[in-house]
């Protein structure tokens, strides 16, 4: 799991005006809510006097009140009140949580999880046909057991269409079936591919057979289709269908932890644009999705191997080798969490660590440590690079 990138907390309806969520991400706890203008605010879950989760107290004045004692602390995550002090009492500065940059886009509310200045940040993937005229848009959000890395993969991954989706190929009975040579680009921050995948018509798959029925009202068994990645664990898969019914599915996965994703998937269509449709596309994405998980759950090691000779890749697979050297390239920036690390201080519970947020780049004195990184070669840890 990586540090430094946006990851989708929680849909912009799940959060009120008056009760934070708590929620997990890369494998440590934090609170949304909203402050007094609405706006969404994000800090590390755990309150700095005894380690209250601020995610299950409530929101007062703004602020986020730890329900243990009532400590309260503000969107930036200063503390506010020490109510056993009484009103006149003097906080001290260290009594201070992390606070993490927030966006809310496509209704979905993004973190920034990590310490870099916002010029030196990663944007989110963009989805520039959202709310344009043509094209609808429908939020579906589920967890997958998984690790992201896996769930990536699969996204990247043209060989398995064939056998996992049987709309999507002959499932394994066409003699003339390979990958196509793939054109693999590169762009600033990920890489991607489009491919031609051949499928048969499903006449039981009303809203799959209208989507790939051309202007001259025949099946066409063709469909572009490609995914780009965007960071460690953003994607989008462009599907192309009957040369003018376009689906473009923009994922933004968060990992709970090494094992669990939940999956924000803002799909966008510019055919079928009805809104009673809705339900029948959304309906057919989560097959489609279920298709995957079905496989990605039983994946063994759960993680991605370390090393390379654990696995036996094919130019089919080029896209996936493509993604592994832009994690190891995120990795040498010393953005990897380091999950062995976290996995012992877990089983001696006597540390909670935090992601590092901005305000650790301005100011010193954190009551929680810093989360561990996988130190590379290139730099030794990341205050060395500071
Ligand atoms: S633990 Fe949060 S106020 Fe005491
Ligand atoms: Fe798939």
């Amino acid at each position: 799991m990586f540090i430094n990138f946006w990851y989708p907390a929680v849909a912009s309806t799940e959060l009120t005006a008056d009760k934070p969520v708590r929620v997990q991400m890369l494998d440590h706890w934090f609170v949304l809510f909203r402050d007094s203008t609405g706006t969404a605010r994000c800090l590390a879950d755990t309150c700095t006097h005894r380690g209250g989760a601020l995610g299950a107290g409530r929101v007062r004045h703004g602020n986020v009140e730890c329900p243990y004692h009532g400590w309260q602390f503000d969107g930036d995550g200063r503390c506010r009140a020490i109510p056993s002090l009484g009103p006149e009492g003097n906080i001290p500065p260290r009594a201070k949580v992390d606070s993490y940059p927030v966006q809310e886009q496509y209704g979905i509310v993004f973190a920034f999880l990590g310490d870099l200045p916002e010029a030196e940040r990663a944007p989110l993937m963009p989805i520039p046909e959202y709310g344009t005229p043509g094209w609808r848009a429908n939020l579906i959000v589920f967890d997958v057991h998984c690790n992201f890395e896996r769930s990536m993969e699969n996204g990247l991954d043209p060989s398995h269409n064939e056998f996992v989706h049987p709309t999507h190929g002959f499932e394994g009975e066409r003699g003339d079936y390979r990958v196509p040579d793939l054109d693999i680009e590169d762009q600033a921050w990920g890489s991607g591919f489009m491919s031609v995948f051949r499928g048969r018509e499903h006449a039981n798959l009303p809203t799959r057979t209208a989507m790939r029925t051309n202007a001259q009202g025949q099946f066409d068994p063709d469909v572009s289709a490609g995914t780009w990645h965007h960071g460690p664990a953003q994607m989008v898969t462009k599907i192309h269908m009957a040369g003018t019914n376009w689906m473009h599915q923009y994922l933004y996965e968060c990992p709970l932890d090494e094992d669990t994703i939940k999956v924000y998937l803002v799909n966008l269509r510019n055919c079928l644009l009805e809104e009673e449709k809705d339900a029948q596309v959304v309906e057919r994405c989560l097959a489609v999705a279920h298709q995957d998980i079905a496989v990605l759950e039983k994946i063994q090691p759960v993680k991605t191997p370390r090393s390379a000779t654990r696995e036996i890749l094919m130019p089919a697979d080029g896209p996936i080798a493509r993604y592994r050297r832009w994690l190891a390239l995120w990795e040498g920036r010393g953005w990897r969490l380091d999950s062995r690390r976290m996995q012992s201080a877990r089983t001696e519970r006597d540390v909670v660590y935090a992601i590092p947020s901005p305000g650790r780049r301005l100011a010193r004195n954190w009551v929680l440590e810093e989360a561990p990184l996988v130190q590379s070669g290139v730099f030794r840890s990341r205050k060395d690079k500071r």
